[in-house]
């Protein structure tokens, strides 16, 4: 008796194996489990086994009847996985999202591109520096109360005996030293980069970007500082813009300036947006004589200006765009992303 459930077994498991359509599949298992199926007559003939072979035939027909139904439905899945759904090559594709520079990026690369026009080299220095380049050699005295306004993150990391502790560049220009020091005059250098400062609300996120001009040669004046600012507002805002110094202090120029570009929203006569008519864009001046001293370049022979922006600041002034939060430009949300 038992025999014939393992040849009701084997023969199902070749009929299975066989098999290639749904229909056909079906078809074995009615012949198996239907109402008077193969497997059903058997399991009813359990009442004529012999009441001390009765449990074991029981085992037995279960054990059949579950790898037949393990099999069944194996099959099955390998018949529909099989199955070819229609495919339409006609039907356009799903246009696949295109990212783009930020909005950042692209005001570096416009603002090089305005520099390098009129013979200004692009150049980059550490950002990790050491307290002499950033503030020393610019005409900071040790401790002196102005370095306060340069909220500077230090590196734990030991100080140089001769440069003094390490710090990540609160301002750009601390690469004024770096290119005099690897750059004998003429020198007009434009130094894009990050800066970093401890500050972070609506209007600061602790790192930022600069770029800061310098230009070292014999007879460099006012005049010159004046024209280049004029033709980088012209270029990067636009034909109409002008713009105008304030004098004002850094310990590194002397004279040392503000310099302001005319708002665009009321063409200089005064709005909401704007200080009457004006806007302020950064520091300028002429690099101070101590400072060219500290790099080596002689005073009496050389003289030069210098300036450094935001470049932030001048990308949304640029655009016109008003970032209630300045921690969104460098957040990682796609809707805000996608809008720069
Ligand atoms: N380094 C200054 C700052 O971060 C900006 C600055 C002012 C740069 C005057 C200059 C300059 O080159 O001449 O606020």
């Amino acid at each position: 008796m038992k025999e014939d459930l393992i040849n009701i077994k084997n023969q199902a498991i070749a009929r299975i194996s066989d098999c290639q359509s749904l229909n056909e599949l079906e078809e074995i298992r009615i012949d198996l489990f239907g109402r008077s199926g193969i497997f059903t007559n058997a399991s009813k003939n359990i009442t004529k086994v012999a009441t001390e072979d009765r449990k074991q035939y029981g085992i037995t027909l279960n054990e059949v009847k579950t790898t037949i139904l393990d099999l069944l439905t194996e099959k099955k899945n390998h018949i529909n996985s099989n199955v070819r759904t229609w495919f339409d090559p006609t039907i356009p594709g799903e246009k696949q999202d295109l990212g783009h520079l930020h909005m950042v990026t692209n005001a570096i690369n416009e603002i090089s591109e305005v520099f390098t026009k009129i013979g200004f080299t692009r150049v980059r220095y550490p950002e990790v520096e050491y307290d002499y380049f950033a503030f020393g050699a610019l005409n900071f005295p040790d401790n002196h109360p102005a370095r306060d306004d340069w909220e500077t993150f230090f590196v734990e990391a030991p100080a140089s005996s001769q440069y003094g502790p390490m710090l990540l560049t609160p301002h750009t220009s601390s690469g004024q030293i770096r290119e005099m020091l690897a750059n004998k005059p003429p020198i007009r250098m434009i130094n894009i980069a990050k800066c970093y400062r401890r500050q972070m609300d609506v209007s600061h996120y602790p790192m930022f970007h600069q770029f800061e001009g310098l230009v070292v040669d014999k007879n460099i004046s006012i005049t010159h500082l004046r024209g280049t600012i004029d033709y980088f507002a012209k270029n990067f805002f636009g034909e109409n813009r002008t713009t105008r110094l304030r004098p004002y202090h850094f310990q590194f120029t002397e004279p040392s300036f503000e310099v302001d570009i005319s708002c665009n929203v009321c063409s200089g006569k005064g709005c909401k947006l704007c200080k009457e008519g004006w806007l302020e864009i950064g520091g300028a001046g002429m690099v101070h004589p101590n400072v060219l001293k500290n790099c080596g370049v002689d005073p009496k022979k050389y003289s030069g200006f210098a300036f450094g922006w935001g470049v932030e600041r001048v990308s949304m002034m640029k655009s016109g765009l008003s970032i209630p939060d300045i921690r969104l430009l460098y957040s990682s949300d796609l809707r805000v992303l996608k809008q720069l």
